[in-house]
């Protein structure tokens, strides 16, 4: 079931509130991708594979999710994330049949959203992908959404509490 605009943007904020909530309590990375993972793919019903890759000795290695078992590793420029991470911008793709090199880890999947996920410099370090098994699942709000709670990944404990 893909939600509405509206009732994503709702569903975004309450996703948010426990996220800070999380993160306010816990620096450690890896430990921030868990919850964000857990939350958001509880939260969201369009959301089918759900999960990060992140930036590791020149490629990128899976990270926590939730789903089906993901490939583990994906190369600079390759797939959908490999490319939002060599463009460091989000990739929205309503259609994951039509991307050209897109990575099946799950043939149920049908479209797809990665966000690059930055440290305090700038660097991208991680992405977020998430898989549904609709066609056209994400849209602008899911963009804009993902975009400002991710932006918010690197901050100190202090600065989210
Ligand atoms: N579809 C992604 C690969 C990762 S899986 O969706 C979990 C891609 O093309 O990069």
């Amino acid at each position: 079931m893909i939600p509405s605009p509206d009732e994503k943007r709702l569903l975004y904020r309450e996703a948010a509130a426990k996220l800070r909530a999380l993160w306010s309590g816990e620096p450690d990375s890896i430990a921030r991708m868990a919850a964000a993972a857990c939350v958001f793919h509880e939260a969201m019903p369009h959301y089918f594979w759900t999960g990060f890759y992140r930036v590791v000795g020149g490629e990128l290695v899976i990270g926590p999710y939730q789903g089906t078992a993901g490939c583990s590793r994906i190369r600079w420029g390759k797939g959908v994330c490999g490319t939002a991470w060599a463009a460091g911008e989000t990739q929205v793709v309503p259609d994951v049949h039509a991307f050209p090199g897109h990575i099946a880890c799950d043939s149920r999947s049908e479209s797809e959203i990665v966000v690059p996920v930055r440290d305090l410099r700038g660097t991208v370090i991680a992405v977020f992908d998430v898989d549904s098994t609709e066609k056209g699942a994400f849209d602008e709000v899911d963009r804009a959404e993902l975009e400002a709670i991710l932006a918010s990944f690197a901050k100190s404990p202090a600065v989210l509490g």
